[in-house]
């Protein structure tokens, strides 16, 4: 049992600061100590370099897709990272950095999989393209991106297009959505868990349905993309886009465990945790708890 982790300090894809050091908090909260300790063998790659965008990147910012340059050019090299650790039989765990960097971890593991799902633990759709988006964040992008919905820098990461099907989808947590995406989600029919839904069957039904839905569908791998925002901003408050009335820390840990005993889960992303908005690093070390139980942590 192998797992590579892969840092991405990337905060272009929104607009606060400090989401870069995500990793680094991660990294904080104990987490290779935390993987080691379930007999995993970890190797930690370290982090993607981003770089800073020019100064022709800051005069576009008035676009509706900011610093898209330096995020496609981000993107390929994670993909890049990403397509050697799935080609080597090892486990991806990529740490953001905020949930534009979905779009290369899905472009360098998609390829590998005929038929791959994706279970997307999130306050919002991310469905967004440059004409739907009320921000012009990539962040808000990156679901319908993988699909090959917007721009083309960004759909073509990695020099193919799309990396998942809609059908192959599941969204949990959601309750943020814009109009474009709900337009987008009634038009593919994604399947889609609100917390309306999770109120009302509770998360052991919720989870057992989104693995039945996933195994009819013949999925050959599924990819967790994890955004920490998902959960309740009292709980994980270290967020740039928090959300109120989310998905509790009990809750996500079910949730994990059942993903674990499910044995489904084939990569990883845990995203958005930002230690500048945090309280002592709470939200990173919510993220390691739940990565502990995905990996099978057991009380007894
Ligand atoms: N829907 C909003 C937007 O497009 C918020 C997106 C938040 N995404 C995230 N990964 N936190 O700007
Ligand atoms: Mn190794
Ligand atoms: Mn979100
Ligand atoms: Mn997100």
């Amino acid at each position: 049992k192998h797992i590579s982790i892969i840092g991405v300090p990337m905060d272009l894809g929104q607009s606060r600061r400090g989401v870069d050091m995500g990793p680094s908090a991660i990294r904080y909260a104990g987490v290779v100590e935390r993987l080691e300790q379930l007999d995993y063998e970890i190797h930690d790659k370290g982090d993607i370099e981003i770089g800073r965008p020019g100064k022709d990147e800051e005069a576009t910012l008035g676009n509706n897709l900011k610093y898209l340059k330096a995020v496609t050019k981000a993107s390929e090299k994670l993909a890049e990272s990403v397509d050697e650790v799935v080609a080597k039989g090892s486990f991806p765990l990529v740490f953001g950095g905020d949930h534009s960097i979905a779009i290369g971890t899905l472009a360098g593991i998609a390829k590998h999989y005929d038929n791959l799902g994706v279970i997307w633990y999130d306050a919002h759709g991310d469905l967004n393209t440059g004409d739907t988006s009320p921000s012009g964040n990539i962040h808000g992008m990156p679901l319908a991106v993988s699909l090959g919905i917007g721009h083309p820098d960004l759909t073509n990461i990695a020099g193919y297009s799309p990396k998942i099907k809609a059908e192959n989808i599941v969204i949990i947590g959601a309750r943020s959505l814009d109009e474009g995406e709900k337009i987008l989600i009634r038009e593919k029919g994604i399947r889609v868990y609100t917390m309306h839904e999770i109120d009302r069957l509770g998360m052991t039904k919720v989870m057992e349905e989104a693995i039945d839905y996933l195994k009819a569908r013949n999925i050959d791998g599924v990819h967790l993309s994890l955004d920490l925002d998902g959960l309740d901003p009292d709980e994980a408050p270290g967020v740039g886009t928090p959300v109120l009335g989310g998905i509790s820390y009990r809750e996500s840990h079910l949730a994990m465990e059942i993903l674990e005993e499910s044995k489904l889960i084939t990569s990883a992303e845990f995203v958005e945790v930002n230690p500048i908005l945090d309280e002592k690093n709470k939200t990173a070390t919510v993220a390691v708890a739940l990565m502990g139980s995905l990996f099978g942590e057991k009380l007894l």
